[in-house]
């Protein structure tokens, strides 16, 4: 059997063995919000206790990896959609939605496209993806992150975004073309601006969620099809969360008529204290600190962890910790068990 046929047949398997359990959205009220987590391509297929634990607590998935460019365009007239064909079998057996993740960012692009030079090739080559990628799933992706990460790590006065292809080639309208592409790739979608290190207390996270809301007003102001503003929500477990700065940013938005949503939040703990029930708590009262900010002033229309386990997470690729014990910035652990970050998303889940 080819691989492909094999992924297919054990994902089907798989998705009727989970399915005979107790399908955790069968009994969920309506207007709850939705919880979610990325999903890693090999472990879906891999790992029946992943599959298992994502089929019980989720109602949403989201690639953590398929459907950005370097897996989606391995040159520069292929498109691959093996892995978010895959993640969206998987969601559709399981009474999930799948969100997407990303149309652009100036990550994990393949080589080929920096041969990409000049205002009309890289408006072109931008105007292929999207309407490609957002035409491919059109009806069946409900919410998109546009763009991710364009404001600068240390945003100063004019100097707000962050340098990129699209930036240096088509100048600051970029986003704005982004998302008019988006919209006329499937204009259901929620098109969404992503962006990280908005949600702490420090000059650093406001001058972004200030960057960031000059970005959101000018798209408004020019007409251009923004719904929301995702928190990615990896936050650094050492700060607290700018609680009255997070309430009155969503607050902003809200007037713009712009929705929030939560979409990576993890909590990196390679500073917190070495005892787990410890660093457990404060890993959950950074978590309801910020769902409750948010809420405050309008409660998220989704929430989504970068990953569900603790198993499979990205924190030590940059935030090991120097005592040697391994990071738990997720709401399972590594075998599986609910930790208290997992009962403070459903708490907040629960009470929309
Ligand atoms: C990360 C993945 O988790 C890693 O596995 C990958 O190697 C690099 O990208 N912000 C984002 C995500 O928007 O796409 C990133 O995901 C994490 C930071």
């Amino acid at each position: 059997m080819r691989r492909r046929d094999f992924v297919q047949v054990s994902l089907a398997v798989a998705a009727h063995a989970v399915l005979q359990m107790p399908a955790a959205q069968a009994a969920v009220p309506s207007r709850r919000i939705p919880y979610g987590s990325a999903v890693r391509g090999d472990a879906l297929v891999d790992d029946y206790d992943y599959r298992t634990a994502l089929a019980e607590h989720c109602q949403l998935v989201v690639p953590e990896g398929g459907l950005k460019w370097e897996v989606v365009r391995p040159s520069e007239d292929r498109f691959d959609f093996y892995e978010g064909d895959k993640l969206l079998a998987f969601a559709d057996q399981n009474g999930m939605k799948m969100r997407g993740h990303t149309l652009i960012w100036h990550g994990a692009m393949p080589g080929w496209t920096s041969s990409i030079h000049g205002a009309k090739a890289a408006e072109k080559a931008m105007s292929k993806h999207i309407h490609t990628v957002v035409g491919q799933y059109k009806g069946r992706i409900p919410s998109w992150d546009v763009i991710n990460e364009a404001i600068a790590d240390d945003p100063r006065g004019s100097d707000h975004l962050r340098p990129n292809l699209w930036f240096e080639n088509m100048g600051k309208g970029y986003i704005e073309t982004a998302f008019r592409r988006a919209s006329e790739a499937d204009p259901q979608v929620q098109l969404v601006i992503n962006e990280y290190d908005i949600e702490c207390v420090g000059e650093t996270y406001k001058n972004r969620r200030n960057a960031l809301l000059r970005v959101v007003r000018d798209l408004r102001d020019r007409g251009a099809p923004i719904h929301a503003v995702g928190f990615q929500g990896h936050l650094k477990g050492q700060y607290e969360i700018d609680k009255e700065g997070v309430s009155s940013f969503v607050a902003e938005l809200k007037a713009m008529d712009v929705d929030v949503l939560v979409t990576e939040l993890d909590v990196i703990d390679n500073l917190l204290p070495a005892d787990e029930k410890e660093r457990d708590q404060v890993i959950a009262g950074r978590v309801t600190d910020l769902l409750q900010a948010i809420s405050d002033a309008n409660p998220p229309t989704a929430i989504l962890t970068w990953g569900i386990t603790d198993r499979y997470t990205w924190v030590p690729m940059w935030f090991t910790r120097d005592d040697g014990r391994l990071n738990r910035p997720l709401p399972l652990d590594r075998d599986y068990k609910a930790k208290p970050m997992m009962d403070a998303i459903k708490r907040f889940a629960a009470r929309a």
